[in-house]
């Protein structure tokens, strides 16, 4: 098998793409054959270490892949060789093979590509557990999606779609508010002509009647955070997602007051180690929605798996719409 390397967390530069020997699953373990793996941010984080897990060196990166099951280790009930599987593990994706942890693996029904299924799970867990579950989402409420052409973001577009909210989807460039626009977006804001904070809040305002989102998804943080609070209705829910533009914000205690707002925290990991049967349902409703056509990763394109440090450069430097995939 062959698979990028970090044996020095000292960023991109450090992987280096190497010859290792095929190992052999344990106990509760599939060996599986990657066909697809996504690039998600915290893989940026983890080269770096500067992601709260910090694996024992060396490790191979890649936290989301899909592929088929090659070998099988003991005590392993619900996949067999052969199966087709898209896993959430950390570690192991940017590889041509890995051992995977059957329980976190997810067997595919046909008719799901596995560049799809590689760049499903992340996205479309966090969107649906912060939309659904921590803010209750209501049919015909607002949602206001920060950095909404990302990863996070577009699922959360599609998932607010699906719930019956209304999408305001917030973005740095046209060209990533027409694509927000192409799967469903309601309105759009360019936040770098709309700067911040006056004219951004403006825009809100007018996208909005005056009145605010009732929900506000926020996986960007940084100077984004404050006037976004700012514009939220009354009793509106306040998604804390992630700080992709690098600074955690801090937020004045009086606003949250002032409006009879919510500020909501989002952990889909944590969510999903702790509530397992409710996370678990949440992945059959997700698959069902892929199946019925109301969910799709947006896929900027597709690269191969050796080219691994232009997908990070690509990601980087702020450019991917929806996912970025590496296939082998
Ligand atoms: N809480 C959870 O459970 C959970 C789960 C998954 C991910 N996350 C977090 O959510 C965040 C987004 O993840 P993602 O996979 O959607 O990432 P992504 O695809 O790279 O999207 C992030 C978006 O943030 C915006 N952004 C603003 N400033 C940026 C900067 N300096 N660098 C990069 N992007 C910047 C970009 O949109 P514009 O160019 O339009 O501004 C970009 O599209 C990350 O912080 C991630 O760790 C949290």
């Amino acid at each position: 098998m062959q698979a990028w390397l970090c044996e020095n967390p000292t960023g991109v530069d450090a992987l280096q793409w190497k010859e290792l020997p095929t190992p052999q699953p344990q106990a509760g373990q599939v060996l599986v054959e990657i066909q697809a793996a996504s690039l998600n941010f915290p893989d940026l984080l983890i080269v770096q270490n500067k992601y709260q897990i910090k694996p024992p060196l060396p490790f191979v990166p890649g936290s989301e892949y899909a592929g088929v099951v090659r070998a099988v280790g003991d005590g392993v009930r619900h996949l067999k060789v052969g199966q087709s599987v898209a896993c959430l593990s950390g570690t192991g994706g940017f590889a041509t093979h890995t051992l995977a942890p059957a329980a976190l693996c997810m067997p595919l029904p046909p008719g799901f590509p596995p560049v799809d299924a590689a760049a499903f799970i992340m996205i479309y867990a966090t969107s649906h557990h912060a939309l659904i579950d921590r803010a209750q989402l209501k049919p015909g409420e607002t949602v206001l999606v920060l950095g909404a052409a990302g990863g996070v973001g577009t699922a959360a577009i599609q998932i607010a779609k699906a719930a019956g909210a209304r999408v305001i989807a917030a973005a740095s460039t046209d060209d990533k508010c027409a694509l927000c626009k192409s799967i469903g977006a309601d309105q759009t804001i360019n936040y770098t002509t709309h700067g911040l904070p006056n004219a951004f809040r403006e825009a809100v305002k007018a996208a909005t009647g005056g009145k605010g989102p009732d929900v506000i998804y926020d996986p960007v943080g940084g100077d984004f955070s404050e006037p976004a609070f700012r514009s939220i209705a009354w009793r509106g829910r306040y998604l804390v997602v992630g700080f992709a533009s690098g600074p955690i914000p801090s937020l004045p205690l009086n606003l949250p007051l002032l409006k009879g707002a919510s500020l909501v925290g989002v952990f889909w990991g944590d969510f999903a180690k702790r509530e397992p049967q409710a996370n678990g349902a949440m992945m059959q409703e997700l698959a069902q929605w892929y199946a019925q056509g109301k969910v799709k990763p947006v896929i900027d394109r597709t690269m191969p798996m050796a080219e691994l440090k232009a997908a990070y450069a690509h990601m980087g430097s702020r450019g991917v719409k929806g996912k970025l995939v590496l296939v082998n």
